[in-house]
């Protein structure tokens, strides 16, 4: 893959429009990534277990039990668009590393990036057959008796195929609506500069993407400002160029990014930057005194329109985290390191990030949604621990021979 970058990120560009610089970086993260599990799949699926039956009550010592790790069978990957080749290794290579064989539905948008990085697998010498790409994905895929496991990371469709199902063990990333904390004693340049990348890197197509700012008032004026003054300077248009801001995936995607915008004007928003949009081209879009009863204060909106609600408190700003379904990451600002625990310890998502932008790298860390944001958790090691199911042996030594031994 590292050899046959280019002409992968070149795909990205053209594909999903992500700019020219994040689409090589996808590109070698992935394989990255990839060299990664190889190296922790060898040790910790090579390592089993021995149990002995007189550690528990009662027992006497003969029998013995194998725990192993066994794979799955085949596993579905289903990665979105936003992150065709790197999405797509996060789920490949765990899976392959235990020992199962995979069936990759690549996003519509992304299928001929996915295509590049099945031809390098081939080149590598990847056995024929142990990986396919189908284009299909409905019931067919998702309830085939087949698939002993779906790995899946997208929208609102991953519930429908979670309800359905049934026995087939599922790892769910469904996005989320990663609030940012601002507390009043917080480093006010670090936190604008992390709001902008956090909220504007890919024009806020990442399920990590900053999706809305919660500031005590205290603060508020002096933050938005430092954030507007960012957001002037954002460059905008073809990703080629590698400007920052780039059309989102689909028209669809920029007329609902437009409804929950024209929303929040109707319901009495602060326009910090005037909104402007070109086909699925949206300018950068700052929206200040956002209340709850604005769509835009639950929804994500996947684009780059990054909405601000002063709060009262940050007890006010946890309460409002936390009654969101979508529960991916989240961060907080602030000076103290107590307060940013105690306020992480308050925040039932599945990450939080203080003094930093949510983020999903590096690619070992956990990473899970709460809630509606995801089943179980991703990150390398998790992976490959997701991607086996336990087999215990137990060998019955004959009590009499083994006593008398
Ligand atoms: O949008 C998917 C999510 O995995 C984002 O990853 O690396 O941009 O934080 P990242």
């Amino acid at each position: 893959m590292r050899q046959h970058a280019q002409p992968i990120a070149d795909s990205l560009v053209r594909e999903v429009a992500k700019p020219a610089k994040q689409s090589l970086d996808e590109v070698v993260r992935s394989a990255d990534l990839i060299d990664y599990t190889a190296e922790e799949g060898a040790r910790a699926l090579g390592a089993g277990e021995l149990l002995t039956s007189d550690s528990f009550p009662g027992q006497t010592r003969n029998k013995l039990c194998l725990v192993s790790k066994v794979p799955l069978g085949v596993v579905l990957a289903i990665p979105p668009f936003n992150y065709p080749v790197n999405l797509a290794a996060s789920k490949l290579a765990p899976a392959l590393m235990a020992g199962n064989a995979v069936v990759l539905k690549p996003p519509s948008q992304g299928v001929v990036a996915g295509a590049h990085m099945m031809q390098c697998f081939a080149k590598a010498g990847l056995p024929k057959g142990l990986v396919n790409m189908g284009s299909e994905i409905g019931d067919y895929l998702t309830l085939h008796p087949l698939v002993s496991c779906i790995s899946f990371t997208g929208g609102d469709t991953g519930i429908a195929i979670a309800r359905r199902a049934g026995m087939v063990p599922l790892q769910m990333e469904l996005g989320g609506k990663d609030v940012c904390i601002v507390c009043s004693d917080a480093d006010l340049d670090l936190a604008a500069k992390s709001i902008l990348k956090g909220g504007f890197s890919f024009s806020g197509q990442r399920c990590t993407a900053v999706k809305l700012v919660l500031v005590v008032k205290e603060v508020a004026d002096a933050l938005a400002a430092k954030v507007a003054a960012g957001v002037a300077k954002l460059t905008v248009g073809d990703p080629k160029d590698d400007v920052d801001i780039t059309p989102v995936i689909s028209d669809s995607s920029a007329d609902f990014i437009e409804g929950l915008v024209e929303d929040a004007r109707a319901k009495g928003a602060k326009f910090l930057t005037p909104y402007r949009r070109e086909g699925n081209l949206i300018w950068p879009t700052l929206l200040d005194h956002v209340t709850p009863e604005m769509r835009i204060a639950w929804e994500e909106p996947f684009g780059p329109v990054v909405p601000i609600m002063r709060v009262d408190s940050v007890d006010q700003a946890v309460a409002h985290c936390n009654a969101n379904n979508l529960a991916l990451q989240g961060c907080v600002f602030t000076r103290d390191v107590n307060r940013a625990i105690a306020i992480s310890d308050a925040m039932e998502t599945g990450t939080v990030q203080i003094n930093a932008a949510p983020a999903r790298g590096p690619d070992h860390f956990p990473f899970q949604g709460f809630r509606d944001s995801g089943i179980g958790s991703q990150g390398i090691r998790n992976s490959l621990a997701m991607m086996v199911k336990i087999k215990s042996t137990v060998i019955n030594l004959d009590k009499d021979s083994y006593a008398r031994g």
